[in-house]
């Protein structure tokens, strides 16, 4: 059996599996939920600064080749979301990312003040969701100078908060022409780590039928299978200029080969979202048995050892 633990930003894992944000992170249940299921840890859902309403339905389609969403990150608050932190925290001890999401600057201002009262370790900030356009215009991801000043803004907010010591990793787009100088930008704004990346596109899905968009909101985002050979090039990409940098690598993972392909690009933990769809819950299990049985084949004895590993041979 390999060692599959992972330390991330002075957290440990015990395995790099990660509910990716927006999926079944919404109750405290059903993030333990999917610990019992083998996951090394989870993220929340974006969390807003007040209630905030999604778009109507029909929110989402797909296969087990693409998936397509536009649930436009509906929250139900904050003093909601430390009810369902609570209900997590009596049945798990396992590591819980909290992704924090604002529309305007001072909305991501406002909850990285809330979250800092929850004793968060790791705080995810999106920038990246490509859903809330028409409220909040382009994604700050898109902007070099806007992703630094929102970086700056909620590291205040959190050092100020009484959460100095949490890390904070930011989650980039891949709608831009070059993720690295975003990164780049992040990272000088205070970033301690990034996740790489949030949905592609928007895409659109038309019903032939009726001739109408598929969406109630025409647009969504794109993720699933065929996002990795995107996600797996963005992380090699930022790896490549940030040698040690701690990276969530998600976008299409759903194997246990695609999970030690992520790490190799250089990921050291891995988020998984819509596999869930396709592979239940239980996907957490089986993707780490999947990557157990690749790491004895190959003579593997601790999975931190193939971090970054591709890049000696590039
Ligand atoms: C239904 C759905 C809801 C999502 N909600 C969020 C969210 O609230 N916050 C966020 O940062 N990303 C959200 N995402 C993006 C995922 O976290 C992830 O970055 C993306 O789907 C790519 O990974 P995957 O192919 O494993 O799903 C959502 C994705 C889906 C499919």
């Amino acid at each position: 059996m390999a060692d599959l633990s992972v330390e991330f930003l002075g957290v440990k894992f015990e395995n790099p599996l990660v509910l990716a944000s927006g999926i079944l992170g919404i109750t405290g249940d059903g993030m333990a939920r999917v610990i019992e299921h083998g996951a090394g840890g989870v993220t929340t859902k974006s969390l807003w600064a007040k209630e905030h309403k999604g778009h109507p339905n029909p929110t989402m389609m797909g296969n087990e080749h693409w998936f397509i969403n536009a649930v436009g990150i509906p929250d139900a608050g904050p003093e909601k979301a430390a009810e369902e932190l609570a209900r997590y925290r009596a049945k798990t001890d396992a590591p819980m990312i909290f992704n924090i999401v604002g529309g305007m600057m001072e909305g991501f201002g406002e909850i990285a003040e809330k979250v800092a009262g929850m004793g968060p370790k790791i705080v995810e900030l999106n920038i990246s969701c490509p859903n809330v356009k028409d409220e909040f215009g382009k994604p700050m991801a898109c902007s070099i100078s806007k992703s630094a000043e929102v970086t700056r803004l909620v590291r205040s907010k959190l050092d100020e908060g009484g959460a100095a010591d949490a890390k904070l990793v930011v989650k980039l787009s891949p709608n831009v022409e070059n993720i690295v100088t975003i990164a780049d930008s992040v990272i000088e704004a205070g970033a301690d780590g990034i996740c790489a990346i949030n949905t592609l596109g928007p895409g659109m899905v038309i019903d032939i039928e009726t001739a109408q968009p598929v969406l109630h909101n025409k647009f969504g985002g794109i993720s699933g299978h065929m996002l990795k050979l995107l996600s797996v090039a963005l992380v090699y990409q930022i790896r490549a200029k940030h040698k040690d940098l701690p990276i969530i690598g998600t976008g299409g993972i759903s194997t246990g080969r695609d999970a030690i392909e992520m790490m190799m690009a250089g990921a050291s933990l891995i988020g998984m979202g819509t596999a869930v769809h396709f592979r239940g819950p239980e996907v957490f299990g089986k993707v780490a048995k999947e990557m157990n049985d690749w790491c004895d084949e190959n003579g593997v004895e601790k999975i931190t050892d193939i971090i970054g590993k591709v890049h000696a041979n590039t």
